[in-house]
């Protein structure tokens, strides 16, 4: 047994959004190397929480006329649920707003003031005096100063990549209200990064990090460390300052606190010793795993609000790169801004469990999932490798033995041989290389498969007394199965478990603890993984991008652009409403699209011309009740290219979704091409 005591992190996610596959390169990541360790023996807990305060989650809950305690609550249930069916096994998952975290945030900021490092001063920013509220740059919107374009955010121009600040934005407005914003000022609290430059100078260059990311903190350092604003002015929704009635701490303070505050939650339950983990000198490990964007708060706030508050420092941080989806940013057009729910519809999670490890090295590199490269290797190595070698034995010991495997082990070398690859396999999961440790235990795959190709099993089910070899040799190829599976356990979770079933024997430990089942009845082996069926890719995409479709045109290039913003739809002048080409229009054709569940492709006459719109529609109509009928269009919507062709305009519908929608009618006297104003 292990002496080692892990404690290990995924980056806590907003509670304002679902989980999408970008977010799972980490969550799987971290699940397949905790899952790693305790194989090993290792204590080890996974921790983790929804992130749950600040002004886009305050502003969503607004929007949605609830309170922001009710949108974090069903966000909880939704992200929980998802990480679940892909396999991801936290030891606790809790919320930054809880108790923990409430007086974990208020101990470390007054350890923090008392010794000197916070101070405060008054600042001016952009207020919404409609609102009555500071507007975070993401909330302001304008034309670029630099080329002109309209309605860019504050932070940054999407049209000719300029940033800038949001003061330089012309005709700047609000995109809660609308509203021109004005300057106001306010007293705001600062952390004094600074005072922990020799700190984080040493902390940086100890091991702690990759040589990537060491190199890149060494030019922030070199730049000077500022003063880090730590409060925001009230509405906001998280925890108020200690001796600071309406000041409440940014989002970022809490966050990685989150961190602590779960960890307590889990020891509470469990009656473990927090202290051994978290104070000073700690001989324990914490690590957390994280995306390159957020090594900045990581790898310089993080240590430093720990050393001054006299905590231990974490032992690592793991970053890694982006998910691109072949080949590109992920993007909702074309389908590849993929929702984990929407994956877990129609595939297998562990295929893509699978593709991640041999993809993941220890490394800050972008991932590609690229959909052809997915399906081969599933394919190729689980269905064609490593299955393979389960279904070519199974019969035979099923039919002629009975289930049970032979006595006596044909081949103690090639057994072992296989259980000599452990330490090798074990390094390369310890140090995070999980595409080369996949191809090492695919290695072993193949030469399993020699091993049954010479042999000829089948052959020799046909020979008069070859019995006793048949069934050594079949009971060899799923003895070498087994210590796959066992190798696999870390990163297939599931299968791992119906293997077990199978086999009747669980797969507990490490590999070089393991022995070939001998004499040992297994059960009927039921088909364990099938091919990727590229029609199931084909209807992700196309449901991702009917997502794309309810979510409101004006939230979509945001989404994309800032993880967590999803502004609100600001109240419109008349002259906006004017710019609507609201027709009415006669639905000549309605029907199915191939490998769409939810979209009806229309014809409709709108007067003047013809039109094709795809509509997300299918759950409320079937075709034959549209022919003829009238509907209302937006004549003028930009036409937008989607996997199935173009859609001119869109069709306006009332209800909440399923067969609840309706295609507005209107009265008798319409003629198609007819404005509605
Ligand atoms: O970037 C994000 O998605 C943040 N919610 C991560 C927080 S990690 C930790 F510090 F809490
Ligand atoms: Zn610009």
């Amino acid at each position: 047994m292990s002496t080692r005591k892990i404690l290990a992190t995924s980056a806590l996610p907003y509670a304002n959004g679902p989980i999408h596959l970008g977010h799972l390169v980490e969550y799987i990541q971290t699940d397949m190397w905790t899952r790693f360790q305790k194989q090993r023996g290792v204590e080890c807990y996974y921790i983790c929480a929804d992130d749950t305060h600040g002004t886009p989650i305050m502003l969503k809950a607004d929007n949605l006329g609830i309170k922001p305690e009710e949108l974090i609550a069903k966000t909880y249930q939704e992200h929980t649920r998802d990480f679940a069916d892909f396999g991801i096994v936290f030891d606790n998952y809790h919320s930054t707003h809880s108790e923990e975290n409430r007086e974990f945030s208020s101990m470390i900021y007054k350890r923090l003031r008392d010794k000197g490092h916070i101070s405060s001063r008054s600042i001016t920013q952009a207020y919404d005096p409609v609102k009555e509220m500071f507007l975070p740059d993401r909330f302001i919107k304008g034309e670029c100063p630099k080329c002109g374009a309209a309605d860019q955010y504050g932070d940054g121009c999407e049209v000719c990549g300029a940033t800038y600040s949001p003061t330089d934005l012309k005709n700047a407005v609000s995109a809660i209200s609308g509203e021109k914003p004005i300057e106001k000022d306010s007293e705001h609290y600062f952390f004094n990064l600074a005072d922990f430059t020799q700190m984080l100078q040493d902390w940086t260059t100890a091991g702690h990090l990759q040589s990537e990311v060491t190199n890149k903190l060494a030019e922030w350092l070199d730049g000077g460390l500022n003063q880090w604003d730590i409060s925001r002015d009230a509405p906001y929704f998280g925890f108020e300052i200690p001796d600071a009635p309406g000041k409440y701490f940014y989002v970022w303070l809490d966050a990685p606190i989150g961190y602590m505050a779960s960890f307590k939650n889990f020891c509470d339950k469990k009656g473990l010793d927090f202290d051994e983990f978290w104070q000073k000198d700690s001989e324990t490990e914490l690590y957390h795993f994280i995306g390159k964007d957020i090594i900045y708060f990581h790898a310089l706030f993080w240590p430093a609000m720990l050393s001054g508050a006299d905590f231990r420092t974490p032992s690592a941080i793991f970053a890694h790169g982006f998910l691109t989806v072949n080949g590109e940013k992920m993007s909702k057009s074309r389908g590849t801004f993929i929702q984990a729910r929407t994956y877990l519809n129609h595939l297998n999670p562990e295929y893509l469990r699978y593709y991640f490890a041999a993809k993941l090295s220890a490394g800050v590199d972008d991932l590609d999932l690229n959909f052809d490269d997915f399906s081969q290797r599933v394919n190729s190595d689980l269905v064609g490798k490593v299955v393979n070698i389960a279904s070519r034995c199974s019969g035979f010991i099923a039919k002629r033995f009975e289930n049970k495997l032979s006595d006596s082990c044909a081949e103690p070398e090639l057994f072992q041989s296989f259980i000599a690859a452990n330490e090798e396999i074990a390094k390369l999961y310890e140090n995070r290389e999980f595409g080369k440790a996949m191809r090492e235990i695919m290695a072993l795959a193949d030469k399993a498969n020699q091993y049954i190709d010479e042999k000829k099993p089948w052959l020799m089910a046909k020979e008069e007394g070859k019995e006793a070899e048949l069934q050594q040799v079949c009971s060899m190829g799923i003895n070498l199965f087994r210590l796959l599976v066992a190798y696999l356990k870390p990163v297939l979770p599931l299968m791992a478990a119906q293997v077990e079933e199978f086999l009747n024997s669980p797969l507990q430990g490490w590999i070089d603890e393991m022995q070939p089942l001998l004499g040992h009845t297994i059960n009927e082996f039921k088909p364990l993984m099938t091919r990727v069926d590229p029609e199931k890719i084909a209807a992700i995409v196309a449901d991702s991008q009917e997502n794309l479709e309810k979510t409101p045109a004006h939230s979509q290039v945001t989404q994309e652009k800032a993880k967590q913003f999803d502004p609100i739809a600001p109240e419109i002048e008349f002259d906006d409403f004017a710019k609507i080409d609201l027709r009415i229009a006669k639905i000549i054709k309605a029907e199915h699209v191939e490998k769409a569940d939810k979209l009806l492709k229309l014809t409709l006459d709108i007067g003047d011309e013809t039109r094709q719109v795809f509509a997300g529609i299918k759950s409320a109509y079937a075709p034959e009740d549209l022919e003829g009928k009238l509907t209302v269009v937006v004549a003028n919507l930009k036409p937008r290219k989607m996997k199935f062709g173009m859609s001119e305009g869109m069709v306006l519908a009332a209800g909440p979704g399923g067969k609840d929608i309706w295609v507005l009618h209107p009265d008798e006297g319409a003629v198609a091409g007819m404005r509605v104003k």
